[in-house]
């Protein structure tokens, strides 16, 4: 298994990855546009050349970035493999100068046991909510906003 970072042919294998997980209402879904555009957010998990892991680390404000589009191969799930994929997001984010990093999740449970606090939605800053017009479920979000200080 290795972690790297995502490269342009990984593009169809990350958008099968993610909108599975979305198609059974776990995270949102996400366009090969949105895909190619955020490409240098993402760190992948790779075993025997297939993507079993990603996640993304965009940055959003001074000091501020968002862990996004985290997803896991069912079939490999519960193996540290989510956890290890926040761990480099977040030292990714710690190089850069990162103070504060949020996620908005249906998986609290999970980032809970990475640090992560739950947060009022309304306590983020409003740059936050800038993308949300482009979300399927605006302006009724559904996902719970975590925080945690680096
Ligand atoms: C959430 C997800 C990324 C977790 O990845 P994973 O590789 O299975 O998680 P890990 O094995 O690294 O788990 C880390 C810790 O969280 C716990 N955990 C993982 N999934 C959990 C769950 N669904 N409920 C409760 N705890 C969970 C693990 O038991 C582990 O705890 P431990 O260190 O005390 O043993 C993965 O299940 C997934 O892709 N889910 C669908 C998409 C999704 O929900 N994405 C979240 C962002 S919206």
């Amino acid at each position: 298994m290795i972690y790297r970072k995502a490269v342009f042919k990984d593009v169809e294998e990350i958008h099968k990855l993610v909108n599975a997980h979305a198609d059974d209402g776990m995270m949102l879904p996400r366009s090969r546009n949105v895909l190619y555009e955020t490409l240098r957010d993402m760190v992948l998990a790779e075993e025997d050349g297939r993507i079993i892991g990603v996640g993304a680390l965009h940055l959003v404000w001074d000091e501020l970035a968002e862990i996004r589009a985290l997803a896991v191969s069912s079939d490999k799930a519960r193996q540290g493999i989510g956890r290890s994929i926040v761990e480099k997001l977040t030292n990714e984010a710690r190089e850069l100068g990162v103070k504060t990093l949020f996620t908005l999740t249906y998986r609290d449970d999970f980032f809970c046991k990475l640090g992560f606090n739950v947060l009022p939605k309304e306590k983020l800053p409003h740059k936050v909510w800038k993308e949300c017009i482009n979300c399927p479920k605006f302006p009724n979000c559904d996902e719970i906003a975590m925080i945690k200080d680096l």
